[in-house]
């Protein structure tokens, strides 16, 4: 069994710095901190039986942690099979008492604001309700956005069994399967967005919900505006904004303070739990913690959130394993797992009721945050990260109303618990309040081109929720230009449609559609994700700096950081995609996983814009010069006075930890700029400049990229890396 990176095990001390660090580190994973073997001695047996050579986490509840009183909830629940029909549960709903005022609402209102806690029936049932009202005569289309396209198939099979005949004489369907005779249409934003394309004012339509409004998608807030427009000169269109948390004031704002309506919630107490000290790997941390709670708690489901499919796989994989070799010493354990691409008969299985004995485990991804509801849940594990999918690959922290949310599904059909594998420290201190809307965090290039591609023109004038800054957009549209995304006239070109499907930076799309003409794109793959699970690839112990310094170093290739990324994604592959591999070069496993799996996504999209499998076999300069296609607006040269950028003359350093930091090569382009002490270029590659008058030769002038002082020029300027600390 391959040894998990176990380096230093500290004795708590309590003291906030102390614990921030070790959060820091275990985030950052600069260090791998051993969890919970100092307490082994305290443990009951119980959990030693179980557990046998594996360690424990501790948890501390948050009560205790603040001196309060315990509280008394109801007592725990017999798991009552529900045997009612389908009509008696949609009765027992929440929302169903308020049916009649709702429909009086919307009929009174063409705007309406509904806010209402995960599992009060807002997706399932108000559509349902339109239906019944008769929203749909005269072949009109009701129509209910989700953010995401697991989450619009479920619900849509859901309501097709509730309304009976599975849907197909009522014609209740999720996207594709929709026909002539479908009323109800479940999609997600993003194909509401495209109906705009072939039905500009929703003609067919009587009914908008954009459900999940609180998730702020780049596509849902797009909707907004488009949508608030199409309602101006379409007053019989009724728009419902449906969300799960209380910020709905901006929504009615937004659509001229339109009213909001709120559906009572019920929700148990639950009780929360916080780590005593971080996990370095919360994968295994979150394992270890549901073979905890299967054998110490009372019955009730498991909800475990994670952030994407391998890891969902790994994690499932791992409890099997572990329950077969327990065997018969615990009660039967159901994992289940859940995440887009799996397939909707596996899906459907979260759903059905845990056997009489048996416990069930759903290892879920944010869908189950607010989208899905799963009955039973009595136990939540939060590990407290997310991938904001589908417009990211970026892994990061969940925020506080986030972590609220999840604890949240622990208590709704009883008093629950929440285990969240992070400390009552973090929470209080590193997470931040809300989510900040995807059209803030995505690049605003991404944004042009999805409105360029909805043939909105106009950008300067759209409506958004949150605009951006004018500056901020026009910098974008010049960037697409010179991407060639764009022309002269602002349209979108033939390679910038095929940018829009990509759900990269636009810099990062234009490499990978430059890997077809240059046939790299397995290598440009590689190079594409492993930047996108960025500057977190190696580790260095405080321990062992010397080591993890040199193991660094052995991957360097000539040609630059991009290359060595290359190079570690290729060994590690080559070794089977290990752990153990990992461990010796002191290389971030959990960085590698994410990168596999950023790549396989990208893979399965490359037939979408026209890009070829090829492998440049060992011909890297191939591989720079795509690099360079998307990259030679991030270029730098080095002059007698250090590194300048090309175009905007700013003064630019090498990061020290690049691997060109002592070769001082006279042209790079980087990856990204960041601003600590200094601005440093992150991930370098050397270029030549004749290559850029290749890949770019609309943006760059052959006479700008002249050398006047190429014989002249010392040999190393820079300072050190000592010097620069
Ligand atoms: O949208 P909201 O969160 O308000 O609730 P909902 O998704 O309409 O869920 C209402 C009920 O339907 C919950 O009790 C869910 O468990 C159930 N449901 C289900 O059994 N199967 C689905 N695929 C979706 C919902
Ligand atoms: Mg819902």
């Amino acid at each position: 069994q391959p040894a998990r990176a176990v380096d230093l095990v500290e004795e708590e001390s309590g003291a906030p710095g102390e614990e921030q660090r070790r959060w820091e580190e275990a985030r950052l994973g600069a260090a791998s901190l051993k969890f919970g073997a100092r307490d082994a001695a305290s443990q009951e047996p119980k959990y030693q039986l179980v557990l046998e050579e594996e360690e424990t986490i501790e948890f501390v509840r948050a009560t205790q942690l603040q001196g309060d009183e315990e509280p008394s909830g109801p007592p725990p629940p017999t798991q009552a099979q529900q045997k009612e029909s389908i009509q008696a549960v949609r009765r027992s709903l929440p929302v169903f008492p308020f049916r009649e005022e709702l429909l009086a609402a919307i009929a009174d209102h063409q705007v309406l604001i509904i806010e209402g806690e995960t599992g009060s029936g807002k997706t399932t049932q108000i559509p349902q309700y339109l239906f019944e009202e008769g929203y749909t005569k005269k072949g009109m289309k009701i129509a209910c956005t989700q953010p995401r396209r697991v989450a619009a198939m479920s619900v849509a099979a859901r309501v097709a069994r509730e309304m009976g005949g599975g849907g197909e004489p009522l014609g209740i369907r999720f996207e594709d399967c929709t026909s002539e005779r479908t009323v109800l249409r479940y999609m997600t934003d993003g194909m509401l967005l495209r109906e705009f394309l072939s039905e500009p004012d929703l003609a067919s339509y009587s009914v908008v919900m954009v459900d999940e409004a609180h998730e702020r998608t780049l596509h849902t807030d797009i909707l907004f505006g488009l949508i608030k427009d199409v309602a101006r000169f379409r007053p019989e269109l009724k728009v419902l904004v449906a969300s799960a948390t209380l910020d709905t004031a901006r929504f009615s704002t937004f659509f001229d303070d339109a009213p909001v309506f709120r559906i009572p919630g019920r929700r148990f107490p639950v009780d929360i739990f916080y780590t005593k000290a971080p996990e370095a790997d919360y994968l295994e941390a979150c394992v270890v913690s549901v073979l905890q709670i299967h054998v110490t708690q009372p019955p009730g489901d498991i909800l475990v959130f994670l952030t994407g499919q391998e890891e969902i796989e790994a994690a499932c994989e791992m409890l099997q394993d572990r329950c077969r070799r327990l065997g018969s010493k615990i009660r039967e354990l159901l994992v289940l797992p859940i995440y887009a691409n799996l397939p909707s008969d596996m899906q459907a299985r979260i759903f059905q009721p845990t056997p009489p004995g048996a416990r069930k485990v759903v290892v879920a991804t944010n869908i189950a945050e607010t989208s899905l509801t799963i009955e039973g849940i009595i136990y939540v594990l939060d590990p407290g990260f997310w991938n904001k999918q589908p417009t990211s690959f970026q892994i990061s922290c969940i925020n506080i109303a986030s972590a609220n949310q999840r604890a949240g599904r622990a208590g709704r059909v009883a008093a629950g618990k929440c285990f969240r594998l992070y400390t009552a420290w973090a929470y209080q201190h590193e997470l931040e309040e809300t989510t900040v809307p995807e059209i803030q965090r995505t690049s605003l290039g991404n944004v042009v081109l999805l409105l360029k591609s909805l043939g909105i023109h106009d950008l300067m004038h759209f409506d958004f929720l949150d605009p951006p800054p004018y500056e901020t957009l026009l910098l974008a549209l010049e960037q697409l230009y010179a991407l060639g995304a764009l022309n002269h006239l602002g349209e979108l070109t033939t390679s910038g449609r095929k940018m829009a499907e990509l759900p990269v930076d636009p810099m990062l799309s234009k490499m990978i559609l430059a890997s077809e003409k240059y046939s790299c794109s397995e290598e440009i793959l590689t190079v594409a994700a492993m930047l996108s699970v960025n500057n977190s690839i190696f580790y260095r112990p405080k321990d062992k700096v010397v080591h993890a310094d040199n193991a660094r170093v052995n991957f360097f290739l000539p040609g630059g950081d991009h290359l060595v990324l290359l190079n570690v994604y290729t060994q590690w592959a080559e070794s089977g995609y290990s752990s153990q591999w990992c461990y010796e070069n002191f290389v971030q496993f959990r960085s590698m996983r994410r990168a596999r799996d950023v790549r396989e996504q990208l893979e399965g999209l490359l037939e979408r814009v026209e890009v070829g499998l090829s492998s440049c076999q060992g011909d890297y300069i191939r591989v720079r010069k795509a690099i360079t296609a998307g990259y030679f607006y991030h270029t730098a040269r080095l002059t007698r006075s250090g590194y300048r950028t090309v175009k905007q003359q700013q003064t630019v350093f090498i990061h020290p930890n690049s691997s060109l930091f002592e070769e001082q090569p006279r042209w790079l382009l980087y990856h990204e700029l960041v601003l600590t002490t200094k601005e440093f270029m992150r991930q370098v590659l050397e270029i030549e400049s004749s290559w850029l008058l290749e890949v770019a030769p609309h943006y760059y002038k052959a006479k700008e990229l002249e050398d006047p002082h190429s014989k002249k020029m010392p040999k190393k300027i820079g300072k050190t890396r000592e010097e620069l600390g």
